[in-house]
């Protein structure tokens, strides 16, 4: 963490010290550690020496209004790291309007819903291997047992690769989730071209109804992809895809481990589960993201100037009381509006994968509660989360009778 001087268009009383990767507890609540940078009556936005200094959004209404600002705020700087977004220049992510729509429309004809529907029965068929080796044993790590192994699946099968692959892919994985500090940013990148590379050149030459085939075989501008900007593409896909639905459906199995009420309920009335994920996913936002202004802004009674970073943060959108109701509750109930929250992001970096992601979600609930007994948490070994870009838990023992 490097603290660095306070620019002079940053108020005093806005200056925090606030490390969006280790937030103060983050270990043992991921949750509790943010919803304290968000004081009641405090600012909704404050400045954090922590970084190189940054701003944060603390207000729901404005960590939205700001997300959606795709005409003053650039998704270009990636991360309030700096030098990550030039290491990855991850396509669509870090495009801007007009040039991010023709990628983008793209790369959402390779998730339509069809291909989505099409993979869930994939899903269910490695979601049931999983329970069905680790339901005799009566307890499981689940994050590295079951949450980290489901998405890398469902990966190499969208992309149509053998699963002989998956230690590979997992590897990767691994580093992205739980860096052990054995690679720097621009080995990670090298790691993930080097392992798409030969299967980039082969979808580009020979076209196959996979998703990397189904998206390059799209035109963007009228032009095929260049090479570079497939590698762009794929990349994006393969850190979009892994992490964040590891730390999404590791926080739904904490919610049921602590809630044996929300499990019974929907081992009783199956048909909730569908309500009940887009709940869960409201209630348990683990994504973030960093922006960067190209004018300035006056909001919250500061000015942003051009050239600073704002992070805003998805929990302190959906657990702000003026954007939901009750917002720590969770509610199967709710009836929600899946783009209500901020969970899968806002206006035109929306996430592509938000459907595929949401199906994973309902596939888990649906065969996990169905085939395991009431479960809980291990008295024995506590559960352990991580700050970041993602947060998420790293470890989540779970045991049953
Ligand atoms: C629960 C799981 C997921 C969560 C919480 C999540 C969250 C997000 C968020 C918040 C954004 C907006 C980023 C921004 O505004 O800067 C986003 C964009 C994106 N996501 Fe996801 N995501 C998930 C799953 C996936 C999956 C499964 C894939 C693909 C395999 C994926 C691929 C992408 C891509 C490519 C973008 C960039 C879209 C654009 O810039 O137009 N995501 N995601």
């Amino acid at each position: 963490m490097t603290v660095t001087s306070v620019p002079a268009h940053v108020p005093a009383d806005r200056i925090v010290d606030f490390d969006i990767f280790n937030p103060p507890g983050v270990e043992q609540d991921y949750f509790a550690a943010w919803q304290g940078l968000a004081r009641p009556n405090g600012p909704g936005i404050v400045w954090t020496t922590a970084n190189g200094g940054h701003w944060i959004a603390t207000r729901g209404e404005i960590v939205r209004a700001l997300w959606a600002d795709t005409a003053r705020l650039s998704s270009e700087v990636l991360a309030v790291t700096p030098g990550l977004g030039e290491v990855m220049r991850f396509i669509p992510l870090q495009q801007d309007p007009p040039e991010h729509h023709a990628y983008r429309m793209a790369v959402m004809k390779g998730f339509a819903s069809r291909h989505i529907v099409a993979l869930e029965p994939r899903v269910r068929d490695v979601a049931r291997d999983l329970i069905v080796g680790l339901a005799p044993r009566g307890q499981c790590e689940f994050m590295e047992e079951f949450a980290e192994i489901l998405p890398l699946h469902i990966f190499l099968t969208l992309i149509d690769v053998p699963l002989t692959d998956r230690p590979r892919l997992r590897a990767l994985g691994a580093q992205l989730t739980r860096p052990d500090g054995s690679m720097s940013v621009e080995q990670l990148r090298d790691a993930a071209d080097a392992y798409l590379a030969p299967y980039i050149a082969e979808r580009m030459a020979h076209p196959g109804d996979d998703l990397f085939s189904r998206i390059l075989a799209e035109p963007v501008n009228g032009q095929p992809w260049s090479v570079d900007d497939a590698r762009r593409m794929c990349r994006n896909l393969l850190f979009g895809g892994l992490d964040t639905v590891v730390a999404a459906v590791g926080m739904a199995a904490l919610h049921l481990a602590r809630h044996p009420d929300d499990q019974a309920a929907l081992r009783a009335d199956p048909a909730c589960i569908p309500d009940a994920a887009d709940e869960l996913m409201r209630r348990y936002p683990t994504v973030s993201v960093s922006r960067n202004l190209i004018e300035d802004v006056a909001v919250d009674g500061v000015t942003l100037k051009r050239g600073d970073i704002i992070y805003l943060p998805s929990i302190l959108h959906n657990l702000d009381p003026a954007s939901f109701d009750a917002p720590d509750a969770v509610r199967f109930d709710r009836k929600l509006n899946p783009t209500r929250h901020t969970t899968m992001g806002v206006g035109a970096h929306r996430c592509v994968g938000a459907g595929l992601a949401r199906m994973e979600m309902i596939v888990f609930l649906e065969e996990w509660l169905s085939a395991m007994p009431a479960f809980r948490l291990d008295p024995d070994r506590p559960v352990r989360m991580k700050g970041g870009n993602v947060g998420a838990c790293t470890q989540l023992p779970l045991r049953w009778d």
